[in-house]
């Protein structure tokens, strides 16, 4: 239904759902791309503004057409991970001692590889990066190499030690900024981990920082007008949501053009208590995420500040960081590491707030 209505009004259609809007950004990411790689370029942004989508939706509609050759790795879906996984989502092993050159059959690029050369790089006898620069040197079309939830490599362990991260940043570097082989875009809703990367000097210097946010009101509007709402319900679900544009979608499932505002207004109040009760549980708990016992004055201290004169990391204090960060980490507030700003992840977590507030 959503589909075919969007459909017909003129909407682009991906992977059978509508695909709103992105213009701005498709043609950054195009530009960008047609230029030499000289540095990484991280695209950040609240979680669900729609990174994963955008990125997949301009590999498949606009650069696998162009004779790009594209690496694209998203880490929250591999299963488990492991430092062995992380290999095979570059290499896979050739047959027969013959067939080592790249593998085209694949939509995504995979490269082949020799089950002795594979067996020292998982025993680690030859350095993973240092082949992959050697891999990379032998493709002669342009290359985009896409990491999807990079947060997740922080925490796999190579011989007891964390240092896989570090390796594989090193290892951007060398493609982009020391031999301008490969671009490199780097995913994430986790500012927090990008903060540690950002204030790396190193790192800050040799990368590019591209923030998506929700889309512009008016787009949100007209999609919501073009399904069939009228303007007393348009107003009353972006005051709850905002801009997200998942959230209409789950939102069109339930509650039809037709229903009664009352319905709506049952609806969004349900999906505000649900915002509340995940702020309270993180609260609960704060003993498992070593918040201090005050934890809950302290959050209505800094919500109070985020929701009327706004909330910048620089002016926080040592205990208010560490809350924080738990609430960033949990996709709550969202902290962008350019200007230090703390916000709610969507509108609906203001709210949330505000009742939280309200009712303390
Ligand atoms: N441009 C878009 N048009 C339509 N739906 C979108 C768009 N961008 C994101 N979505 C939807 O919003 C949800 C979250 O998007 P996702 O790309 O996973 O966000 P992120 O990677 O930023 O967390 C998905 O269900 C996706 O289908
Ligand atoms: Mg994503």
């Amino acid at each position: 239904m959503l589909t075919e209505t969007l459909k017909k009004k003129g909407y682009k259609i991906f992977r059978n759902y509508p695909f709103i809007d992105r213009e701005e950004e498709i043609n950054f990411l195009k530009e960008y791309f047609k230029e030499t790689p000289q540095r990484i370029l991280f695209i950040y942004g609240p979680k669900s503004t729609g990174k994963t989508t955008l990125i997949e939706y301009v590999i498949e509609k606009e650069l696998k057409e162009k004779g790009y050759w594209i690496n694209y790795l998203n880490l929250r879906r591999t299963l488990l991970a492991t430092y062995e996984n992380f290999i095979y989502s570059f290499f896979e092993e050739a047959k027969d001692e013959t067939e080592t050159e790249l593998n085209r059959t694949y939509d995504l690029k995979i490269f082949k590889l020799e089950a002795k050369t594979l067996k020292k790089i998982k025993e680690r006898r030859i350095n993973l990066f240092a082949e992959l620069i050697r891999q990379f040197e032998k493709i002669k079309e342009k290359k985009i190499f896409i990491i999807d939830e990079i947060q997740v490599l922080e925490d796999i362990y190579v011989n007891g030690e964390k240092e896989l991260l570090k390796e594989f940043l090193n290892f951007c570097v060398t493609l982009t900024k020391e031999t301008h082989l490969a671009h490199v875009v780097i995913l994430t809703s986790n500012t927090i981990f990008l903060n540690r990367i950002y204030n790396d000097s190193k790192l800050k210097e040799t990368s590019d920082f591209k923030l998506i946010e929700h889309p512009e009101k008016e787009i949100i509007v007209k999609m919501l007008k073009d399904l069939g709402y009228n303007n007393t319900q348009i107003e009353l679900a972006i005051d709850y949501y905002g801009t997200i544009i998942s959230r209409f979608f789950k939102m069109y499932q339930h509650v039809k053009p037709q229903d009664s505002i009352e319905k709506l207004k049952e609806y969004l109040d349900k999906e505000k208590l649900d915002a509340k009760m995940q702020i309270i549980e993180i609260l609960k708990r704060y003993k498992k995420y070593n918040l201090d016992k005050d934890a809950y004055e302290l959050f209505i201290k800094t919500a109070k500040k985020i929701i009327n004169t706004g909330l910048n990391f620089k002016d926080l204090n040592e205990k208010e960081i560490d809350l924080m960060d738990v609430f960033c980490e949990k996709e709550i507030l969202f902290f962008d590491p350019q200007t230090g700003i703390i916000t709610p992840n969507s509108r609906i977590y203001l709210k949330a707030m505000e009742d939280f507030i309200k009712e303390r």
